[in-house]
């Protein structure tokens, strides 16, 4: 597809969601920029990416440097760093598409289900970049575990929301190439719904043991 490669900055990069996704969306032929607070972190995350996947199309660089040169911005930090980081990424993510993966969980009870006041994270974000942001939020319900094993086949569903149909596709578009399927699902004021099943998937682990529960929409037909 013309115009699908995408140079894609990872805020947070080397934690287990974002590494995770820095090696499938690699694998898929984007260019990656792994961000971290320290570059030397970064790097000790892409040489290990490099060495496991012979692919050397993905840079370690400072989460500011991340958000200057990728186009799409993936935000992959822990709730408790969001509003921090959102304050360092700003300038640097004006006219751009911010895909935020943050859902808002309150340690040590993350099997509860605990929404901002403002209802998501994702809101949060859409209102302190500003109009100029396109805002999606995604993969609140995929284990990074998954990710990182590029042996494992994917089977979830994931629900993309955020305000332009646009920028929700080209984010479909990504998350197929994680060899997930993505569903259109509303504004980001419908983030709260996926944020919230996080917590849901987190009881349903431990209760029957599972080992990252998922997602899939269904359609019945009558
Ligand atoms: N893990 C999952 O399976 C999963 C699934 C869906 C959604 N999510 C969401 O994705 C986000 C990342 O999850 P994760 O499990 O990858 O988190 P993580 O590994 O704990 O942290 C990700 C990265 O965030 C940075 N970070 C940590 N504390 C910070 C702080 N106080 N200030 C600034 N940066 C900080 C660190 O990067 P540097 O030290 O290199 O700066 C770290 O490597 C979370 O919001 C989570 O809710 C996670």
């Amino acid at each position: 597809m013309e115009n699908h490669i995408k140079m894609i900055g990872i805020i947070g990069g080397t934690g287990s969601l974002g590494s995770g996704l820095a090696q499938r969306w690699l694998v898929a032929g984007h260019t990656i920029f792994v961000g971290s607070r320290t570059r030397e972190k970064a790097c000790t995350v892409v040489d290990e990416i490099r060495a496991k996947s012979g692919i050397t199309n993905i840079t370690g660089v400072t989460n500011i440097e991340a958000a200057t040169r990728g186009e799409i911005i993936v935000l992959t930090v822990p709730f408790g760093a969001h509003q921090t980081t959102l304050e360092e990424i700003y300038e640097h993510v004006q006219g751009k598409i911010v895909l935020d993966t943050t859902v808002p969980l309150k340690p040590p009870r993350v099997a509860r289900v605990s929404l901002p006041e403002r209802g998501s994270a994702a809101a949060m974000t859409q209102d302190y970049l500003g109009e100029h942001v396109s805002v999606v939020s995604a993969l609140h319900t995929v284990s990074a575990a998954h990710l990182i094993n590029l042996d494992h086949k994917l089977n979830g569903h994931v629900l993309i929301c955020g305000n332009r149909k646009a920028s929700r596709q080209i984010i479909a578009d990504l998350i197929e190439d994680l060899g997930l399927k993505g569903w259109h699902a509303g504004s980001i004021e419908n983030s709260a719904a996926s944020e919230a099943l996080t917590s849901t998937m987190i009881f349903i682990n431990k209760f029957y043991q599972f080992k990252g529960a998922g997602i899939q929409i269904i359609s019945e037909e009558y």
